[in-house]
């Protein structure tokens, strides 16, 4: 199968149909900008697992999403998008590089949420944008970026009750918005454990990538914990 792209923990693969792609889900972890690397058995299961279930629940509530199916355990079918090179990182608790870059205190909760948009480029190590950055850059139009948001929001919404339900806290998380052939922009990439910040409500434990980032533990423990709460 010819390959769409190559990115730090997904590939990408054409299919015979162009309105189609696979992405596989790989046990490639990355953080820091591809600094720290590693290879995790079964993390790409519990993610690609994981995104399954959270893109079909915004599908159920109506938000339309790049998701068509899973070909196996690691290799999801996904309607073919464009990318737009924009990460939209909803926050509703303080936490990361927010706490790092801010003077917030790390559990400040937001009400309503904080939207920061940066700008999806390894090469320059993911900048906050603003609006006037996003239009200079050519980036989205200003009615594409009023739907991202509206999207991002209605998202967050959703997930925070899936995951308060089942015990989790969401502190952030980070949307990809891609457009397809008829110019509709649709929510795509991933949702996992690789791009929310999950906390347990109990103990405040990650059981995300946060585990590989601060060397919190054992990762495919934190992801089988999230992901059995996630799909119950
Ligand atoms: P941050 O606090 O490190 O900026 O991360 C905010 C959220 O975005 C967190 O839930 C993890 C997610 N994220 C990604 O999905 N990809 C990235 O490259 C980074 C830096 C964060």
């Amino acid at each position: 199968m010819d390959i769409v792209h190559i990115g730090k923990a997904k590939t990408v693969y054409r299919t015979e149909d162009a309105e189609e792609y696979i992405i596989e889900f790989r046990d490639d972890i990355t953080a820091f900008n591809g600094k720290r690397k590693r290879t995790v058995p079964q993390k790409g299961y519990f993610n690609a697992r994981i995104s399954a279930r959270l893109f079909q629940l915004l599908e159920q509530r109506g938000i339309a999403t790049h998701y068509k199916g899973m070909v196996d355990d690691t290799r999801m079918l996904v309607k073919a998008v464009d990318i737009i090179p924009l990460e939209i990182i909803a926050r509703n608790i303080a936490a990361g590089s927010l706490v790092r870059r801010y003077p917030f205190k790390e559990g400040k909760k937001f009400i309503p949420p904080l939207l920061v948009i940066d700008f999806k480029s390894d090469a320059y190590g993911d900048p906050m944008l603003n609006d006037d950055l996003i239009r200079a850059l050519r980036l989205a139009t200003e009615k594409e970026l009023a739907t991202i948001r509206e999207l991002t929001l209605r998202v967050n919404t959703i997930l925070k009750d899936h995951l308060n339900r089942r015990g989790l806290l969401l502190p952030d998380f980070k949307l990809e918005f891609g457009k397809g052939s008829d110019g509709k922009i649709i929510v795509a990439d991933e949702i996992s454990c690789d791009t929310c910040r999950l906390w347990l409500k109990d103990s405040g434990e990650s059981v995300d990538k946060d585990v590989f980032r601060y060397e919190r533990g054992d990762l495919i423990t934190a992801y089988e914990e999230a992901a059995k709460r996630i799909l119950s």
